[in-house]
């Protein structure tokens, strides 16, 4: 029979385990404008449905007195909770805990977690607050890394993995991240660099910030590293609510579906005016996803990063769909290096979870030169094709404008194997330009035989009628029914049902 005693031990360890680094460490981790572990996992799960798992598991290292300091939970808070009332599994550095580094023993309880979120099919989240690898504990820290990546890359595509970054993520913590579907930082108040700046300062002799080398502005956009970067830690783990919404738990379900007021029939006057005559006057094409999906709500991924594509889920009729859209506000939506491997890798994300691509396609080509030639355009360009033709989900293509050349193949053409493609009467759809082609026909002719070729080119290509005689094109259609059009075509392909040839894997261009 239980005693007093064997409870009040009880309540002393869970004191303590809940304690983590203690309160001079709690106090620390406050002073840097952080929350501890544990208040995490409460403000991102739905109230009140934390179940923690191995709270008081001890690290067995006994390197630099190390078992003289055990701390019951060994620095990573771990367990399952709901969101919106769905089953996810949650892991928390605590950077009170040897400053959130990864032990051996922590590590096997990620691993644990990260075998339960597979079996039993619900996205894993992780809450990055780490000084990387436990110094004290050499390879076997390392083996602990090597594990979690092993079950990161085995889950890939199973289920959702998410991770946030809340503090340092160094060296070796980066990679799982890295390896996860999504990242999220917090603005100002997280980094993550594979060596931080004395090691930069050393070996390069730059002197950078941390902030500068990897915060969340950097990663967000410059590296491409980072997906979201919230105002504060708070505004960052709802963000990753709000992602969940549009993913299904994993890749033998479905999205949750969101039923909405906004008519399936809604027509937009503001499209029709929207597309400017001058095919060189840019618009924002943000402003017509807008006016197409269900609540004119349209939710960005990567807002920040090659911002000449735009990528993003919205719901069509309640159900999930991906967003892929050249952006003729920036860079007149031109394909560039980043651009293209931003799009291939959502492209394949849609496509792992089983989410239809909706593409919007208004493009003068790939970027020119010596710069884009040299960091390999044909090989960074080529993953968008790859990813669209290995999509097997439904593939919707409007074009509003221009399709040029090789972009015209790349983002989703129907030779390409997209399943119903739709143009604007003000598409445009040709090798190249009137001007560029007229310039390389007619190199020596005159002025006035130049115009009279211009005008022909224009008059044969700048429309969509010639593809649409060919069959390229299944339907022009008016901006304003765009919403409408796109939920038919959503509704007719839904049982698609599309298998690529047996192969281990293929060789994607990487
Ligand atoms: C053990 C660590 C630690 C680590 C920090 N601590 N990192 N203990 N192993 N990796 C401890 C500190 O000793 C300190 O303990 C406490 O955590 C808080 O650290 P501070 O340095 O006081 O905090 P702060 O000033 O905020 O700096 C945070 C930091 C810094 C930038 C993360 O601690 C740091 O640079 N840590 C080392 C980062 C690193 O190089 N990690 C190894 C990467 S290599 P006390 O007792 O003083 O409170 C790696 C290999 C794997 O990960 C590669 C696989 C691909």
């Amino acid at each position: 029979m239980m005693t007093k005693n064997t409870f009040e031990k009880f309540e002393e360890i869970n004191k303590i385990a809940e304690l983590g680094g203690g309160e001079a460490g709690i106090e620390k981790q406050k002073k840097a404008g952080k929350q501890t572990a544990r208040e995490r996992i409460e403000m991102l799960l739905d109230a009140g449905t934390f179940v923690e798992i191995d709270k008081f598991v001890l690290h067995n290292s006994t390197n630099y007195n190390m078992d003289k300091n055990r701390i019951p939970g060994d620095g990573v808070v771990t367990g399952h909770g709901k969101i919106d009332n769905r089953l996810v599994y949650v892991y928390a550095y605590d950077f009170t805990v040897y400053g959130g580094s990864l032990s051996r023993t922590n590590a096997n309880k990620i691993v644990k977690i990260q075998k339960l979120s597979l079996k039993n099919g619900a996205p894993i989240i992780a809450l990055n607050d780490s000084g990387g690898a436990r110094i004290q504990e050499g390879v076997m820290a390392l083996s602990g890394y090597s594990e979690i990546f092993y079950h990161n890359i085995k889950a890939s595509g199973v289920v959702p993995q998410l991770s946030a970054i809340l503090g340092p993520c160094a060296g070796g913590a980066c990679y799982s991240p890295a390896l996860t579907d999504f990242i999220f930082m917090v603005k100002e108040k997280s980094y993550m660099f594979v060596t931080g700046p004395d090691v930069v300062k050393a070996v390069t002799h730059e002197e950078v910030s941390k902030e500068e080398l990897g915060g969340a502005a950097t990663h967000s956009s410059k590296s491409g590293v980072a997906h979201f970067m919230g105002e504060s830690e708070e505004d960052t783990l709802m963000m990753i609510r709000e992602l969940l919404s549009f993913l299904p738990s994993n890749n033998m379900e479905d999205a949750p579906i969101v039923p909405t007021s906004d008519d399936i029939r809604r027509e937009s006057e503001k499209l029709q005016t929207l597309i400017p005559q001058d095919p060189n006057m840019p618009y924002d094409i943000k402003e017509l996803i807008e006016e197409v999906v269900d609540d004119k709500y349209f939710f960005e991924v990567m807002g920040s990063f090659a911002p000449n594509i735009v990528i993003g889920f919205a719901r069509m009729g309640g159900k999930t769909v991906g967003i892929v859209a050249n952006q003729p506000a920036f860079l007149a939506g031109v394909l560039d290096i980043d651009a293209s491997d931003k799009a291939a890798r959502f492209i394949r994300l849609c496509d792992c979870f089983d989410i239809p691509i909706i593409t919007f396609e208004d493009v003068p080509g790939f970027l020119p030169g010596c710069d884009q030639e040299h960091h390999g355009i044909i090989r960074h360009g080529a993953k968008i094709v790859y990813a669209y033709v290995e999509a097997t989900v439904p593939k919707i293509t409007v074009i509003t404008r221009k399709a040029y050349g090789g972009a015209y193949i790349v983002m989703s053409s129907k030779e390409s194997g997209s399943d119903v493609n739709f143009a604007y009467p003000s598409a445009e759809i040709a090798v190249m330009g009137a001007q560029g082609a007229v310039n390389i026909l007619y190199r020596n002719s005159k002025d006035d035989e130049k115009q009279t070729a211009l005008d022909e080119y224009n008059e044969l290509f700048s429309n969509p009628y010639r593809a649409a005689e060919l069959g390229y094109i299944d339907e022009i259609i008016l901006p304003k029914d765009t919403r409408f059009k796109l939920i038919q075509a959503l509704e007719m392909t839904q049982n698609k049902t599309e298998t690529n040839p047996p192969k281990k894997h293929g060789n994607m261009p990487l």
